[in-house]
C-alpha cells in the first residue's frame, strides 16, 4: 500500500541519508555542500542591487566548523593551473558576493581558483585578471554571469532528502491550507521551490502531491514552481531525467508508480513534470524576488548556509514577501534563522520544523 511505503520515512526511520533532527544551527553543511561557500564581508563595487557589507565587517563564526571537501574538486589543480593571488581573489570574492550573496573565506581561495580556472580554459584565457574583465564588462558579463554560476555553486540534492519536512507538508500543512482555501472557495495552491537545483525536491512534492493530497482535494490546482541561479542544473530538472544517485532515497513505490527507466537513467512520469515549472532566480536579487508572490509554501533548503547574515537577511526577508499569509517557510536541517528574522512563528513537527507567516 502507498501509506505503508512512505510509511518507511515517518520520523525518519528506514532512511540510510537520514539525519536524526537537531537543534537548528548555523553550522555548515556535512558532506559536498560544505565546500563551498563560507561567510565573509565583502567590499562593493554596486554591482548587485542587495546590501553589500563593507569589507571584514560580517564574520559567522559559527559557520566555522570541518568542511569535507570532495575529491573531484581537490583534483583540480594540476600544477599548471594559474594561480590568483590574494588581491585577485578578494576581487573575485566581492564580484560574486555582490551578485549572488555566496561567500568565500580566504582559506576558500584554492577552490574558487580551481573553479574560477574552468573558465578561463573555456576562453583559452590565461590570467585570472582577463577573465575579471571578461565578467565585469557589462555586456559580456551577461553572458558569462551564467557559466560564472555555475562552476560556483554546489548543487547536491536527492529525491526525499529530508523525510519529516515533506511528512509535516502532506499530513498537517496542506491539510490546514488546502482546508482553509476550500472554505474560501479558492482552488489554487502553490509552492515554490526556491534553490532547487536539479528539481528533485519539487518533484518530490509533486508526487507526494499526486499521490496523497490530490485524491484528498479534487478540484484543486497545484502549481510548484523550481528555480535556481543555476542554469544548467534548471535544464536537467526541465528534462525529468535523473540517475542513480538522485533516487538513492527513493521510496519503492513511489519509484516504480512515477518512473520509467531508460537503461541506468529514470525518468519521471508526465504527470509529476505537468504539475511542476522551472525558472532561473537569483535570491539575492530583490528586484526579482519581488516578481515572486503568492506561494502558500516555500522550500529554501540548503542554500542559506552559502550565504552571510546579512545576504541571509535580505533573502528571507524577501521570501517572507513571496509567502501568502499563513504560508509556511521550511529551510534546510543544518540551517536556521536564528539571528536572521523575527518575522514567523516557529511550528513544531516531528523530527522538524517550519517558520509560519501570521
Ligand atoms: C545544495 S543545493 C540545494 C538543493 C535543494 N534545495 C536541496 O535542499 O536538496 C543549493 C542550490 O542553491 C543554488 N543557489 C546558490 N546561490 C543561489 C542564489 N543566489 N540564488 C538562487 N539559487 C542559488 C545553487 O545553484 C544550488 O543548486
Amino acid at each position: 500500500m502507498a501509506s505503508d511505503l512512505f510509511d518507511k520515512f515517518r520520523f525518519g526511520q528506514g532512511s540510510t541519508n537520514h539525519r536524526p533532527s537537531a537543534p537548528q544551527s548555523d553550522s555548515s553543511e556535512s558532506g559536498s555542500e560544505g565546500a563551498s561557500a563560507m561567510p565573509t564581508g565583502a567590499s562593493g563595487t554596486g554591482l548587485n542591487s542587495g546590501t553589500v557589507p563593507p569589507a571584514g565587517s560580517v564574520f559567522d563564526k559559527s559557520q566555522l566548523g570541518q568542511i569535507f571537501i570532495p575529491p573531484s574538486l581537490l583534483s583540480l589543480d594540476n600544477g599548471n593551473a594559474p594561480k590568483m593571488d590574494e588581491a585577485m581573489f578578494k576581487r573575485f570574492r566581492d564580484f560574486i558576493y555582490e551578485q549572488c550573496g555566496i561567500s568565500f573565506t580566504e582559506n576558500k581561495k584554492y577552490l574558487l581558483e580551481g573553479r574560477i580556472a574552468k573558465r578561463l580554459e573555456a576562453h583559452n584565457l590565461t590570467t585570472f585578471d582577463e577573465y575579471f574583465r571578461l565578467i565585469s564588462t557589462s555586456a559580456a558579463a551577461r553572458e558569462e554571469l551564467p557559466s560564472l554560476f555555475e562552476v560556483v555553486t554546489i548543487n547536491e540534492t536527492y529525491f526525499f532528502r529530508n523525510p519529516p519536512q515533506f511528512e509535516a507538508l502532506e499530513q498537517v500543512i496542506l491539510p490546514e491550507i488546502l482546508k482553509a482555501k476550500q472554505a474560501q472557495g479558492n482552488k489554487k495552491l502553490r509552492i515554490w521551490s526556491a534553490a532547487s537545483s536539479s528539481g528533485e525536491e519539487a518533484y518530490t512534492m509533486s508526487m507526494l502531491i499526486l499521490e496523497r493530497i490530490k485524491p484528498q482535494f479534487p478540484g484543486f490546482t497545484f502549481e510548484i514552481v523550481g528555480s535556481d541561479i543555476n542554469t544548467a542544473v534548471l535544464e536537467k530538472a526541465r528534462s525529468g531525467v535523473f540517475k542513480e544517485y538522485s533516487v538513492r532515497n527513493m521510496p519503492a513505490h513511489y519509484l516504480n508508480k512515477y518512473f520509467t527507466r531508460d537503461g541506468d537513467k529514470y525518468v519521471l512520469t508526465p504527470e509529476v513534470r505537468s504539475q511542476v515549472k522551472f525558472m532561473c532566480v537569483n535570491l539575492y536579487d530583490t528586484p526579482t524576488m519581488r516578481t515572486m508572490t503568492g506561494f502558500d509554501v516555500i522550500f529554501c533548503c540548503n542554500v542559506l548556509i552559502y550565504f552571510d547574515t546579512i545576504a541571509k537577511q535580505q533573502v528571507v526577508a524577501d521570501l517572507y514577501d513571496a509567502l501568502n499569509k499563513t504560508g509556511y517557510l521550511f529551510i534546510g536541517y543544518s540551517e536556521s534563522l536564528h539571528g536572521v528574522s523575527k518575522a514567523f512563528k516557529l511550528v513544531h513537527f516531528p523530527k522538524t520544523i517550519a517558520y509560519k507567516k501570521e
